[in-house]
Parts: structure tokens; sequence; C-alpha cells
């Protein structure tokens, strides 16, 4: 997949630093050439042996290599197509983006004019110190790609955001970026996400724990991959570079779908929608009068079954399916119920997958009911080969 291609990776003082030994292995395994830069830090974390082993070159770690008739970094960045630090730490981000070149890595960095990836991984306080952030916005403007770090368990016991992005997230953004992939180039993608939210009175509201993450990342690989992309959402997203309509309830979702699709290529409901809405929802907060409440609860429209309905034949629709026992059977069931053109499913009854997770784990299945499944890996992932199933790529 990499043949031919040269990757110049670079590593700092941080934790994660053994985690890049996977990356150097994926590089390699797609036959990519792979260089290995340091930071003398990042010796206190992985050894010379090690990545000279994986890499199959050998290690830059000194700036003036006196056998070469260039200094060290111009034949690197001469090399290189490109240029992935991961991970990289706090201190060289500040470093890098104040163009500080005293170490073979910042150097190099200082001198490289192909694309930069740089995946951070740090504490969360120091993620959230405002040093930090301005740098990172510095090197944002510069057309630095930075994978930002996902929230988990961190090395010095505190749970937050600051662990190095899964390596397969970082592999693909380098695939895209030396080979970039635009199969949805011209292609208009109506996405939904998250759970709707069904009033019931002024404060209160009928919802369920969708956290919009698999909407919202099959939005953001339809974007990378050329697609003029709508995420129809009940999750506030901001900074996206393709259009987002807030909604909350599934009538509003049903009206904004109704506009969309009609000129859309595919439309694929990622969201939980309620199935019902309460009939009369109070305008004013419900006060408690030492009785039971009951609330009469009249059902939504089916969004998915309607638009499968007036789908023109080169219309695709895919629907979701989220199921705590039987899935294969429930899914079938339901695609023949909704008549829409692939069901993606996923047992929601794991702990480690689905819902608010940042994995999944899915089946798909088509208007034949051929299966195929994705094994668990991280919802950027799953919706990159959500992608290329239902337009035929793989
Ligand atoms: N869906 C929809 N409109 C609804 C309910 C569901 O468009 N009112 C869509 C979802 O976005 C998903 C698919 O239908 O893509 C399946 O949703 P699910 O909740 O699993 O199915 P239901 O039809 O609600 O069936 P049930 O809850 O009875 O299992």
């Amino acid at each position: 997949m990499l043949k031919g291609k040269n990757i110049l990776l670079g590593i700092t003082g941080a934790i994660a630093a053994y985690k890049a030994l996977e990356l150097i292995r994926l590089f390699k395994k797609n036959n990519a050439n792979v260089k290995v830069v340091v930071t003398p830090n990042a010796l206190n974390f992985v050894t010379k042996t090690t990545l000279e082993s994986l890499s199959q070159n050998p290690l830059n770690i000194e700036q003036f290599n006196i056998s070469e008739y260039k200094p060290e970094h111009i034949s690197l960045t001469d090399e290189a197509d490109i240029f992935v630090i991961a991970p990289i730490s706090a201190n060289t981000i500040s470093k890098i983006a104040l163009g500080i070149s005293d170490n073979l890595l910042t150097s190099t960095f200082c001198a490289f004019k192909k694309p930069v990836i740089i995946a951070p991984c740090m504490n969360t306080n120091m993620w959230e110190n405002p040093a930090i952030i301005e740098n990172l916005k510095i090197l944002k403007q510069r057309n630095i790609k930075i994978i930002e770090p996902e929230s988990g368990f961190l090395a010095c016991g505190s749970y937050g955001k600051g662990r190095l992005q899964d390596i397969n997230i970082i592999f693909e953004e380098v695939k895209n970026t030396l080979i970039p992939n635009q199969f949805l180039k011209n292609k208009k993608i109506v996405i939904t996400a998250g759970g709707t939210k069904e009033n019931i009175d002024a404060v209160r509201y009928i919802g369920n724990y969708s956290s919009g993450k698999m909407g919202i990342a099959l939005a953001d690989n339809a974007h990378k991959l050329g697609a003029d992309v709508v995420l129809i959402s009940t999750i506030n997203t901001e900074g996206k570079q393709y259009k987002v309509t807030n909604v909350q309830t599934a009538d509003e979702m049903f009206s904004a779908v109704k506009k969309e699709f009609k000129d859309a290529d595919s439309l694929i409901m990622a969201a939980a929608v309620s199935d019902y809405r309460v009939k009369n929802k109070s305008e004013e907060k419900i006060k408690k009068n030492g009785s039971s409440l009951i609330l009469e609860l009249v059902e939504n429209p089916d969004i998915l079954k309607e638009m499968a309905k007036i789908k023109k034949d080169k219309q695709i629709v895919v629907g979701f399916c989220a199921e705590s026992s039987d899935l294969i059977e429930n899914a079938k069931q339901k695609i023949l119920k909704k008549s829409c053109d692939f069901i993606c499913a996923n047992d929601i009854s794991r702990k480690d997958t689905g819902f608010s997770s940042d994995y999944n784990e899915l089946y798909i299945i088509d208007k034949k009911l051929n299966i195929s499944k994705i094994e668990k890996t991280h919802k950027q992932i799953a919706a990159l080969k959500i992608l290329e199933k239902i337009y035929g790529k793989n």
C-alpha cells in the first residue's frame, strides 16, 4: 500500500513512545521505508536496538554525523515524503511552534517543508495548559495536522484527555495524506448522529444514551474521502469543515433529513431516534402533586423506513441496529422491515463497544442478507470500513 513512500517517524520523551513501535510495524507491513529520529529523552522509554530492528534502518539521534557530507537534519528532510511525530510531548510541541532547534528532531522539523502530522500525548492538565493550547493553535495555522489525543486512563494514574490516539487512526491519517483517497468526491452524504430528545415539559425530556460518536466518525471520514457531508446531529459539534444541522427531536430530524436527502447520494441513519414522543407536552414545568404522573406517548415517524420508501434507485439508505440480544436475527428482520440497502448491527449489551465507547464491533448486512463483520476497532476506523463497504471498495 505504501510501497516507495519514505516516512520519517519522530519519537519524543513521552510514555506512549512504546506505542510508536507498533506504528513502525504497521508502516513496514505496508511496505513503507521508515526512518526514525528521536529526542534524547525518547531513549528513556524505547531502545535504539528495538527501533533499529523494527525500522531496519539506523536510528537518528545525533545532530551532526561527521561521516555524512550534509548535516543529518538536512539529509533526513530531503529523503522523507512525510514527517510524523508520534508521540509528541508538550515540550517538543512548544519548541517546534517557536522554531527552537536544539536537537536533531526539532532541527529536522524546522527544515521540513513537506506534510507533517503530530500526535500529542501528555497529562490532561498539560493538555489544558494555555501555553500548549496556544502553541497547538500556531502549528494548526501553519498546516501541521494534529491528531488529538483520546480520553482514558493515563500513565500518571488519572483519567482524562491526553492518551496517544489509537495507532490505527494515526496510520490511516498518514496513509490518506500520502495517497489521498477521494472515492466519495462529488457525492452528497447525509448522516444522522446522537439520540433524539423528546420534551416532556419546559425542563425535562425522554432521551437515550447515544453519544453520537459513530455518526460523527462517519461524517468525519466521509468528509476526508471527499464527500459533500451534511451531519444532522443532536450532539453539538464544533469546528467541523462540513455542514452540521443541529436538531433535538425526531420530528426536527425528520424534517432536516427530508430536506437534505432529496439531492443526496446516500443517507446513513446512525442516530438513535426515539420511537415515541409525549402527546401533550407541557410548555410549563410540571409540578408534582402527590399522585402518579401518566404520560401518553405517540409514535414518531420512522425516518429510515420513510426515506427507504421514497429513495431513487441510485440512492443508498443505510440503517443502524442496536440490539441487546439475537443481534443478527433482529438485524435481518429490521433490514426486511425497513427496506434499506444496508444495516449495521452492533451489540449494546457489551461494555467494551457500542453506545458511549470509542470502539465498536459491527456486522454489516446487505439486502440479500449477506453478512460481513468489522472486528472490534476504533469508531473512526469502523466508519471508514462502513463507507468502503457501502460503496463497494472492500
Ligand atoms: N430509526 C428511525 N426512526 C425511528 C426509529 C429508528 O429512522 N423512529 C432508525 C435508526 O436511526 C436506525 C434504525 O432505524 O438506523 C434502527 O433503529 P432501532 O431503534 O434499532 O429500531 P426500531 O425501528 O426503533 O426498532 P426497535 O426499537 O423496536 O428494535
